[in-house]
């Protein structure tokens, strides 16, 4: 039964909330290291998680936290870009993430948008059959688009959906003009992991920040659960959260 709101927390602003989210993320990881387990961490891209992510390489370069036991899934991947484009998810977790931490090479999963489409199908449920093997996903990244995706989870998803080939909508595609330079740049197409892909993660922590996120945001946890705004699914999940700056909480009491 979807709960009335989603659990969400309030900070000062984007680097506080980081650093709790980076925390948490570093107590689950030396808990498995201890017992000689993985931990197995789903990522997001975009501005919103950067702050996670520098707090995440400070740990490893001056709190001696190791990441040789993490397993990691991206969230999705524009279909279609070389594998060299700056703008590929694979490019851009290297360069701000992977590059600057242990995690082993081997242990990253990554969305591979550069297939032909005929091989897209089988190569996301290989993607999906990956998470079930390394054990499920124990802690899940997202951030939200201006229209409340998910991942590239656009408008319109059905809560059940699995990892597949998705068409972008019009504003995620003009959010992403900085990256690709102009709107004809922009791909057309993506893949993602489902939201029921989503929903099977045992922890999920949903990060924005800013006043442009605010009206979406409030959508989100306090309006009804519906496929309009697909991060409202994560009102149906046990233990997801909201970790917001004050400028991206600044509507939610607002009638
Ligand atoms: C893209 C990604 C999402 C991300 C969103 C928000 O659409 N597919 O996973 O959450 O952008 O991006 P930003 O954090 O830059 O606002």
């Amino acid at each position: 039964m979807a709960k009335k709101t989603i659990r969400f927390r309030i900070f000062e602003n984007p680097d506080s909330a980081s650093a709790q989210v980076a925390a948490e993320m570093a107590l689950l990881i030396r808990e498995r290291a201890t017992l000689g387990r993985n931990a197995v961490i789903g990522f997001s891209t975009g501005k919103t998680p950067l702050p996670l992510f520098e707090e995440l390489i400070y740990l490893y370069r001056e709190e001696g936290l190791s990441f040789r036991n993490v397993i990691s899934f991206n969230l999705d991947e524009y279909l279609g870009l070389k594998t060299d484009h700056p703008a590929n998810i694979r490019n851009f977790m290297q360069r701000n993430l992977f590059d600057h931490i242990d995690i082993p090479q081997g242990n990253i999963h990554f969305l591979r948008g550069e297939l032909s489409s005929g091989k897209i199908k089988a190569h996301c449920v290989a993607y999906e059959k990956e998470i079930t093997d390394a054990g499920g996903i124990d802690f899940q990244i997202l951030g939200i688009g201006r229209n409340g995706h998910i991942g590239f989870n656009e408008p319109g998803t059905p809560m059940n959906s699995r990892t597949s080939r998705v068409i972008l909508g019009d504003t995620t595609r003009e959010d992403a003009v900085p990256d690709f330079g102009a709107i004809e740049n922009v791909p057309i197409h993506a893949v993602t992991m489902g939201c029921g892909t989503i929903l099977e993660a045992r922890k999920i922590i949903l990060m924005a920040w800013g006043l442009k996120k605010s009206r979406v945001v409030r959508r989100a946890i306090i309006g009804p659960v519906t496929p309009k705004v697909t991060a409202s699914y994560l009102k149906t999940h046990p233990a997801a959260q909201v970790f917001l700056d004050q400028a991206a909480a600044s509507v939610l009491a607002q009638d």
